[in-house]
């Protein structure tokens, strides 16, 4: 089966979050159940940087304002088709922002470019790779289904995966020709939200299937308060929408083989994880204790991620000797009120503001506990990373944290094995009754090994999710009719 995923970013050589990661590693989990992917990206300089040897699949002189190539390479494993388009991706920093902080105001012609050469591809512009199926990731890529909705028949089948249907790339009605859509397109069934274009939408209406990146997101956007504002849409087309959970890249969160720690260890030896918690609490700047459970942090900092809850539960942090490393960025607001909080209680609670991958990894491996008390979240990937490197996941019951940690009580019901701290509702008193729990877990270091234990066994990896994604495209192949 050949696959063209299209997605706006992709981990190792363009990342803003976890989409990013699951773009980059899909394929080669992928490529295990004999699924060919490749994966269509937008020129930006990091990606053409990484493709110095490509070869120029394709050469036009005029495409949504400017002349531009499609590129084909490898890079690290990953088949890249990189659309050059000088007029729209030749810009440094972030993807989406500006250095002003602001979108780019030609972001609606920037991602509809990259979906309409997603569509001449499906259609056959590069004769060596016609897909069978076209995957597009999230909002930048939600046109792809519109395009070849409306475009020749046969068409590949098309599958529109959410990430977060909180980004919905929105646009003013006076695009709709610019985006090169039929006027019959700005419709209730068609692209038209409230009064305006929407991307996702687009991708919604019109994807063959959709996917979503955990069985109980899947649920919850069907809802009227999860659905944020397309949960009718959701509920009209839930025949064809399922959820698969994400995994992570083994070779990359591996804590037997990680470059970035300070000591190496493994489920069966987990000892030399001491090694690490002293290597965080310094580069940290924390009181080096080896008996104060020690929280981390890894995130955006943006409302979703729930992290005001987080600082209101400071009393509680400090009352019970929990120590805090937080590595995040984002809200300006969020930012500053971690900084003072941190320099109100040097020794005790730390933070890097800032993005910092081979941090992140250290704080995995010698962090106790990681909280994630996000207020709504698709799947997460660092309860994952944490599952797997030992440190005790603390998360709110909501998406895929629901679904990918075991409960303490919970697993006591079941007769199964516990791997985290669970709360709900999704608020400050709960959070911290969590943190007061896990405390008094951490100091019965029985428990709290086997904890650790089966975490780090439980299987967190791409391959039987990707099994999920090969299954469904071959199911939408062999549909009769779509
Ligand atoms: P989201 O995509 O909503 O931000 P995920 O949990 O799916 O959340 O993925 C976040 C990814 O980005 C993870 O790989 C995580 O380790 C990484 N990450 C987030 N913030 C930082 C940061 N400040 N520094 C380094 N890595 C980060
Ligand atoms: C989004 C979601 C996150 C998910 C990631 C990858 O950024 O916020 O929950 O893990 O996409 O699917």
């Amino acid at each position: 089966i050949r696959v063209l995923a299209v997605a706006s970013e992709v981990y190792p050589v363009v990342k803003t979050g976890g989409l990013a990661d699951v773009a980059g590693a899909l394929p080669a989990a992928l490529s295990e159940h004999g699924v060919a992917t490749r994966t269509l990206v937008p020129g930006y300089p990091a990606v053409l940087g990484t493709l110095a040897s490509a070869e120029t699949l394709l050469q036009w002189p005029e495409f949504y304002g400017g002349p531009i190539r499609v590129l084909g390479g490898t890079h690290d494993g990953l088949d890249l088709y990189a659309l050059d388009a000088p007029h729209l991706f030749a810009r440094p920093g972030n993807p989406y922002v500006g250095p002003d902080g602001r979108d780019w105001p030609d972001n609606g012609i920037r991602f509809a470019a990259l979906s309409r050469m997603a569509a001449e591809i499906a259609q056959g512009a590069i004769p060596s790779f016609v897909p069978d199926i076209v995957h597009a990731h999230d909002w930048q890529a939600g046109l792809v289904p519109a395009y070849l909705h409306y475009g020749r028949q046969p068409r590949p089948g098309t599958v529109m995966t959410v990430h977060n249907l909180a980004y919905q790339g929105q646009f003013p009605p006076d695009m709709l020709a610019t985006f090169g859509l039929p006027a019959e397109s700005y419709a209730m069934h068609g692209v038209e939200y409230y009064g305006t274009i929407s991307l996702l939408k687009a991708g919604l209406q019109f994807a063959d299937r959709i996917t979503t990146v955990s069985p109980t997101y899947a649920r919850e956007i069907q809802g009227d308060e999860g659905g944020m504002g397309l949960g009718g849409l959701l509920r009209e087309r839930s025949g064809v929408l399922s959820g698969i959970l994400n995994g992570i890249d083994l070779s990359v969160w591996n804590p037997a083989t990680d470059p970035n720690i300070a000591a190496r260890y493994s489920m069966e030896q987990p000892a030399q994880r001491a090694a690490n918690k002293v290597a965080l609490q310094q580069r940290f700047g924390l009181q080096v204790d080896p008996d104060a459970l020690l929280l981390g942090v890894i995130s955006r900092l943006s409302w979703q991620k729930g992290l005001d809850l987080l600082l209101e539960t400071a009393p509680t942090l400090l009352s019970e000797g929990i120590r805090l490393a937080l590595l995040g960025s984002g809200d300006r607001d969020l930012q500053d009120r971690y900084s003072a909080l941190a320099h109100a209680h040097p020794g005790r609670i730390s933070v890097v503001i800032g993005y910092d991958e081979a941090l992140a990894h250290l704080i995995q491996a010698g962090a106790d506990a990681l909280a994630v008390p996000s207020r709504f979240e698709p799947c997460g990937l660092t309860q994952l990373c944490a599952l797997r490197y030992g440190a005790i996941p603390i998360v709110a019951n909501v998406g895929g944290l629901a679904d990918t940690v075991r409960d303490v009580d919970e697993a006591a019901v079941a007769g199964g094995a516990a791997t985290g701290v669970k709360f709900a509702p999704v608020t400050a008193d709960a959070l911290a009754h969590a943190l007061r729990k896990a405390n008094l877990l951490f100091n019965d270091q029985v428990t709290w090994r086997r904890l650790q234990h089966a975490g780090m066994a439980t299987d967190v990896s791409w391959h039987n999710r990707a099994g999920s994604y090969a299954t469904l495209y071959r199911e939408l192949i062999a549909a009769p009719q779509r």
